[in-house]
């Protein structure tokens, strides 16, 4: 099975205060996502998803271990530009439009577009595969939270990566925000894409994921397909038991 993501014997150490305590985000992670999957990457807060996903996309390096994207180191160029990411916390200038804010960040990673004619139609694809064609001309200050994240991912599709790497894309969402957002990483995944999202919520991942993760204070519980998990009711109690020892408290 070829893979998008390998991710082997990761950790990452973090050195804080004054006294700079080692706090350990990742101990040896070990697992990888197969080309095509909707990968879910469960763990409550402060488990290390962002901090793996930091590292997934070059923003950082591991304090060992290797990250692989499609067998590239993930800090090389060529494994960066086979992504798209949408970050946990997305900050966009409000006064930009749609189309506006799309432009700006082709233009910041020199995406080779060519003609006026090509910017537009490339933005126009993008718009259209996460549903706000007709707010292209709005601006983001008028956007609610679910057309915030869908522009984020609009913002990810730009550069036609074959791999999403969707930090919570579900967060702060309303039930109707879900389900939009359930349903646009579908069609996503049917248009050919592997996706990795992380998330804290078990439902949203049991609904579009097939395969899933269990992280725990930085130490991989489990991985496998999500049938797998299923079958021996392991999700949802795994997961219940994980949660409650770890509160919901911290980022
Ligand atoms: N830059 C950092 N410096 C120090 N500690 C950090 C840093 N980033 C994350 N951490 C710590 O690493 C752990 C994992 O955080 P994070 O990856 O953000 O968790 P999650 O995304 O699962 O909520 C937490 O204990 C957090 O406080
Ligand atoms: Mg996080």
């Amino acid at each position: 099975m070829e893979k998008a993501l390998e991710i082997q014997k990761v950790s990452q150490v973090f050195r804080t205060g004054f006294w700079m305590r080692p706090v350990a985000a990742l101990t040896e992670v070990d697992f990888s996502v197969p080309v095509g999957s909707v990968f879910g990457f469960l763990g409550a807060n402060g488990a290390g998803k962002t901090t793996l996903i930091h590292l997934i996309t070059g923003l950082r390096k591991p304090t060992s271990g290797r990250v692989l994207v499609f067998g590239r180191d993930a800090a090389s160029l060529e494994a960066r530009s086979q992504v798209g990411y949408l970050p946990e916390r997305p900050y966009f200038q409000e006064h930009l439009t749609g189309e506006g804010l799309l432009r700006y960040y082709g233009a910041l990673s020199a995406l080779e577009w060519g003609k006026a004619s090509e910017r537009g139609e490339r933005i126009s694809e993008v718009l259209a595969a996460v549903g706000l064609e007709r707010a292209r001309k709005t601006e983001l200050r008028r956007y609610s939270k679910g057309m915030l994240q869908r522009i984020g991912i609009a913002q990810a599709l730009l550069h036609r990566p074959p791999l999403l790497i969707l930090d919570e894309p579900m967060s702060g969402l309303d039930p109707l925000g879900r389900k939009e957002m359930r349903d646009l990483i579908g069609q996503l995944a049917a248009s050919g894409r592997t996706i990795f999202m992380t998330s804290h919520v078990i439902a949203d991942v049991e609904a579009i994921c097939d395969r899933v993760a269990l992280i725990q204070g930085g130490r991989l519980m489990e991985s496998g397909p999500l049938s797998q998990f299923t079958t021996r009711g392991d999700v949802q109690t795994t997961l219940e038991a994980l949660f409650q020892r770890e509160g919901q408290g911290g980022r």
